[in-house]
């Protein structure tokens, strides 16, 4: 254990004194780079949590001037700015301009979301017979990993600086044996990687010591106007899905699988979000079975913001994307720049495993083994038109 803990240390000061080199290194030229654009990746302090926690911000730019700010608490994206066609820089993501808004009560604005995204019923399931009991903390359901979940935690630098594929920030985070009633030591890690070619890649990475259960994911919300400048009904959204999970009141999935052809559920073709979604009951909250099956990287969504000419694309190795237009927004939140963000102000695309999988046979498995390696990833691609 003492060794254990020795390693540890030693691995934080190498990966430390690394980041402080790769910091000096970190700002180089791309091709076509501007005063605004040049290939960066940087770090600053955001503060201390209520414990006294150290936690970090990092910066990754990208030659046409994209940049995306992620902290340590919670791996969250707190900022992502794009162009608009003309070429106008307006951050998309709702969120927070300091730490206390991230460590206090939120809905999961731009956080990595584990160690199981999304809902597991009545807060337990049962791997080779044994009963595992979670928080219940969406009713009688297990919402986004518990009471304190990914999103709370302060992950660990693993890797900061440009490199051939973009500029990167990797975090890591040790969920250990029962944390929120999970089994298993879950060694975790979350790459962010901003590309020449506009695009933010999230990779997940994940390994355990006793066989359990991860669902990892992004829980951005996305107003691709800008964010806290209105709600986001007259964006343009296209899902790359013919069936969506049928819930129950609680939104736990009830086995079924329904065609989205002919009704308000259907964005198989582009649609207004605003178009039907007064004939969904509460608005859009729903995990959609995406064509693809998972397994390979496939296009999954793309919506389309007119007045901006923003677009984003969403390609992601993985099953299913709940699409959830901010229905619980009350304007009881003030987010960045003093916005007030009130209902349907901005809307996630959370790419995921089905909810309720760990107690679902028929839905594809989210079992890890020990020995085996849990790896996703999801591209959002920025353009214009
Ligand atoms: C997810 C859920 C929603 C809600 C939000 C957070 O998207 O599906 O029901 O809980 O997270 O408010």
């Amino acid at each position: 254990m003492k060794a254990r803990v020795w390693i540890k240390l030693v691995l934080a000061v190498v990966v430390i004194s690394m980041s402080g080199c790769e910091k000096k290194d970190a700002t180089v030229k791309g091709p076509e780079a501007k005063e605004i654009g040049q290939m960066s990746a940087n770090t600053e302090s955001f503060g201390k949590t209520p414990d006294g926690k150290q936690v970090d911000l990092y910066t990754l730019t990208n030659t046409r001037g994209i940049r995306a700010r992620i902290t340590s608490f919670g791996a969250i994206l707190v900022s992502l700015e794009v162009p608009d066609r003309d070429g106008n820089l307006a951050d998309i993501t709702l969120g927070f301009d300091k730490l206390d808004g991230y460590t206090g009560v939120h809905p999961y604005f731009g956080a990595i979301v584990g160690r199981y995204a999304n809902r597991i019923g009545k807060a337990a399931f049962k791997l080779d017979g044994v009963e595992y009991k979670l928080a219940a903390n969406d009713g009688v359901n297990h919402l986004h990993g518990g009471t304190k979940g990914f999103d709370k935690a302060v992950w660990r630098l693993e890797d900061l600086g440009v490199k051939g594929a973009g500029a990167v920030v990797k975090l890591s985070y040790i969920s250990e044996d029962g944390e929120e009633g999970y089994p298993g030591n879950l060694a975790c890690s979350v790459t962010y990687t901003l590309t020449e070619d506009d695009k933010l890649k999230i990779s997940y990475e994940a390994e355990t010591d006793k066989k359990t259960v991860v669902n990892l994911t992004n829980h951005s919300y996305f107003n691709l106007a800008g964010q806290g400048t209105g709600d986001i009904l007259g964006h343009e959204l296209m899902l790359n899905a013919d069936k969506y999970t049928v819930v129950d009141e609680g939104l736990i999935p009830t086995g079924e699988n329904r065609n989205v052809k002919g009704t308000p559920m259907d964005f198989t073709t582009p649609m207004t979000i605003g178009s039907r979604i007064g004939q969904v009951e509460g608005g859009y909250d729903h995990n959609y079975v995406l064509n693809s099956g998972g397994g390979t990287l496939a296009l999954a969504a793309k919506a389309y913001e007119p007045a901006s000419g923003r677009v984003m694309e969403i390609h992601t190795d993985q099953p299913g994307v709940q699409f959830y237009t901010g229905n619980f927004l009350d304007g009881s939140v003030t987010g960045k720049a003093g916005k007030v963000y009130r209902k349907n102000y901005g809307f996630c695309l959370e790419t995921q495993h089905f909810p309720d999988s760990p107690n679902k046979p028929g839905f594809p498995s989210v079992v890890l083994f020990p020995g085996q390696r849990y790896s996703t990833v999801t591209a959002y691609k920025f353009s214009t038109k």
